[in-house]
């Protein structure tokens, strides 16, 4: 069995004093060892995640709580969970699953896994990206359905992605990840975040901030990694799909309802823009029969970009470091709220 760290609960563990805590699915044993090792863990063995009811019986009483992005935390759960409750761990970094506020409110620690899936997200983005753009899905099936008689001078056909222009909405950690692959294939690089970046950030990564609208008008291809909050719900909608390139092309790794999904689809249906990529849906996950699947432009892969073997590992590692130490009271290594220890006095 391969620890983390030392044994915060070396004393406890021999007595029934072990922190209780929930694990809501099984991930990798760099995180998953250590919390059997060190706590009374309750972990869901099942692919699929607890049923709401289930869940708020399983967290009734814990100390912890390591979460998934499909485990909704808030005020109900909170208070299901009752005030033993001293963190919750999400293994994602994103964490639009929690009412962090309602966690703030009652003193509850929130950690992510902040910066350890930054580059594998960027590379899953960008191979979405190239996938769409050098139509790779429909080449697959072309040859799977024996399709391929010849050297086509007209077969499936796209654009270039070397020297075309790429607009980052959200230029965060992964978007200036995706920024300096880009600048690899001597894209030229447009971003749009409502907090700029430094002038040598930018230089470095040879990116120019401009408006929503240059940018959407502007690049060739358009992708999302911004965080989903009320104002970027649906921020990609008929309006703004209207003001990108006939020719462009949207890729989405960040949360499916950032994109507004009947309105790609009369955009991708109706040549409004040239071709989809997403790593994440609304609804997520996607039915096999949904419409958006039924066109030949629209490339989904189920939410997997940040699905490395060494990534997830380390989510896992970082995830069960945040449920210790907001177990032990202590800053967590990647902190959503430090503000919650403030209400703790
Ligand atoms: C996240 O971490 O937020 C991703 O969506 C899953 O890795």
């Amino acid at each position: 069995m391969r620890l983390v760290g030392r044994n915060f609960y070396d004393d406890a563990m021999t007595s029934d004093k072990r922190p209780r805590v929930f694990v809501s699915r099984i991930i990798p044993d760099e995180g998953l060892q250590p919390i059997i090792a060190q706590t009374d863990a309750d972990v869901w063995q099942d692919e699929l995640p607890p049923e709401r009811d289930e869940l708020l019986r399983r967290v009734e009483g814990i100390d912890g709580f390591l979460a998934l992005l499909t485990d909704r935390v808030d005020d109900e759960l909170l208070d299901r969970a009752g005030p033993r409750l001293k963190v919750v761990s999400n293994y994602a970094v994103g964490y639009d699953n929690i009412d962090v506020p309602a966690c703030t409110r009652r003193g509850v620690a929130v950690g992510n896994t902040a910066r350890v899936l930054t580059e594998t997200t960027a590379d899953a983005a960008f191979a979405l990206l190239m996938a769409a753009a050098r139509r790779i899905p429909e080449g697959y099936d072309y040859v799977r359905q024996d399709r391929w008689k010849t050297w086509g001078p007209m077969l499936l056909l796209g654009p270039d992605v070397h020297h075309a222009t790429i607009g980052i909405v959200g230029f965060g950690r992964i978007g200036r990840e995706i920024a300096r692959r880009a600048r690899g294939f001597d894209m030229q690089v447009l971003y749009y975040d409502v907090y700029p970046a430094a002038p040598e950030e930018e230089a470095r990564l040879g990116a120019r901030r401009v408006s929503m609208d240059e940018l959407l008008s502007q690049s060739d291809f358009v992708t999302l990694h911004v965080n989903l909050t009320p104002e970027t719900h649906h921020m990609m909608n008929a309006e703004t799909f209207g003001k990108m390139k006939r020719s462009a092309m949207l890729v989405n790794a960040s949360r499916g309802p950032v994109v507004d999904p009947d309105a790609l689809y009369d955009a991708l249906k109706n040549g409004v823009i040239a071709a989809a990529a997403l790593d994440v849906t609304e609804p997520e996950p996607m039915p096999g029969n949904h419409k958006l699947l039924t066109l030949p432009n629209c490339l989904v892969v189920p939410h997997l970009a940040s699905g490395s073997f060494a990534t997830r590992g380390k989510m896992a590692s970082i995830a069960a470091e945040n449920l210790f130490a907001g177990m032990r009271g202590e800053p967590l290594p990647s902190f959503v709220n430090p503000e919650a220890y403030e209400r703790r006095g």
